[in-house]
């Protein structure tokens, strides 16, 4: 799917020189400073496994001087992920993430609203119900520091009403406070400037032209100014995707912008990239909390294949391979059965059809096709059957 969007696997290493995080995702984020799973090479070297993977994607195309490809590159990769955590519903040390990642030259506000476009379109074809899109912009180089400054004297006069981590971020990164979880702080918190009040113009321009291009797609979503994500790399958009049935833990795609971070990592300028990444343990969870999203009849094979008689066998086969070219989800008998059998059990296993091949059709050169709901039966050709299936599949 991610395909049509013209995208392309990239498969990356578990694990990289510790300093490909620790200089992207941030040394004061609690990602690299607390979760990752570092260790020392023989010659002393420090590598980690990766907590996340745009770092690397990152480091492969400065590596493989992909920047010299024209256009964007569009690269999606799909894996484990590593991260120092107490295992809870839909947290884990170990876990998947589906990631996709656009990187070149421009920063138009229609390559953000189109690779939220594509996460959507994937959930919604997997059947998850129910998600909410958060957008926020976090500013920029220019109108981020001002931002920050004006948040941190905000923060210092009301220090002693917060809990310790809020405390510590002060200092060390006063956004993160904005995503607290904690209770108490809430009121706090809701009382403080928003970043969207203190985007340049440049930034204004960027995020209202960005919405523009979500409405121009029909894309629904919420603006949420407290959304700057727990990762340094970010500048202008940032996004979340959520999904009832988990809990606290109801983040299932996170991303957003990073156009300096090619540079930081000793890639060219001007060098821009956005992207996102889905996790795909949450989004299973929430698929499975969903009672009705994946139903016996969607998770059998689209066609059960009967053959009938020894002659058969030879032409079920090539028909077998046929039907599954055209990417039908078959299943086939290895062992002749009786009719009666072979459609037990192809309603046994939800099969949506049962194609049937016995002698008399091998003779005519036709198939029987059965829908397995109504019973219906029709005699087709070879043509006829490719159409029926191809155009009923859902
Ligand atoms: P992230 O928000 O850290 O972003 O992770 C993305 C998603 O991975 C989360 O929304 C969540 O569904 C899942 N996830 C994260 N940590 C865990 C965990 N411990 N257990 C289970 N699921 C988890 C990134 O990783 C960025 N690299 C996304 C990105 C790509 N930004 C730009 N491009």
């Amino acid at each position: 799917m991610l395909a049509a969007y013209n995208y392309h696997e990239i498969r990356l290493p578990l694990f990289e020189e510790t300093e490909v995080f620790a200089r992207s995702v941030g040394v004061d984020t609690d990602i690299v400073s607390k979760e990752m799973y570092t260790f020392a090479e023989r010659d002393g070297a420090s590598l980690s496994l990766r907590p996340e993977a745009t770092a690397s994607v990152v480091r492969a195309y400065i590596e493989h001087s992909l920047f010299q490809q024209p256009g964007l590159t569009k690269l999606y990769y799909i894996g484990p992920m590593f991260r120092r955590e107490r295992p809870q519903k839909g947290r884990y040390r170990q876990f998947h993430q589906l990631g996709a990642e656009a990187l070149g030259p421009s920063d138009h506000p229609a390559i953000d609203a189109e690779v939220i476009e594509m996460v959507l379109v994937f959930i919604e074809r997997c059947g998850l119900k129910a998600t909410a899109l958060y957008i926020n912009s976090i500013g920029c180089g220019t109108c981020r520091p001002t931002y920050v400054e004006l948040l941190r004297r905000e923060l210092k006069k009301v220090e002693s009403r917060l809990g310790p981590d809020s405390q510590r971020r002060i200092e060390t990164n006063p956004l993160r406070v904005l995503d607290s979880k904690v209770e108490g702080e809430q009121p706090i918190i809701a009382k403080l400037p928003s970043i969207l009040d203190h985007l340049c113009k440049a930034c204004q321009e960027h995020f209202d032209k960005f919405q523009q291009e979500l409405k121009d797609r029909g894309i629904g979503y919420e603006i949420n100014h407290r959304l700057v994500r727990g990762l340094d790399y970010y500048m202008r958009t940032t996004f979340e995707i959520t999904a009832p049935g988990l809990g606290a833990q109801d983040a299932i795609c996170g991303g957003g912008r990073y156009d300096g971070l090619v540079e930081l990592l000793g890639g060219p300028a001007g060098i821009k990239g956005i992207g996102w990444a889905l996790g795909i343990d949450r989004f299973l969870l929430a698929l499975s909390s969903q009672p009705s999203a994946v139903s016996a009849e969607t998770s059998g094979p689209d066609v059960y294949l009967a053959w009938l008689g020894g002659p058969t066998r030879r032409e079920a086969l090539r028909l077998a391979r046929a039907l599954r070219q055209r990417n039908l989800r078959v299943e086939m008998a290895y062992d002749e059965a009786k009719l009666r059998k072979a459609l037990e059990l192809a309603n046994k296993l939800g099969a949506q059809f049962t194609v049937i091949l016995g002698e008399d059709e091998l003779k005519q050169g036709k198939f029987t096709l059965r829908e397995m709901a109504s019973g219906k039966q029709h005699l087709l050709t070879e043509s006829e059957l490719f159409q029926r299936l191809t155009t009923k599949k859902h």
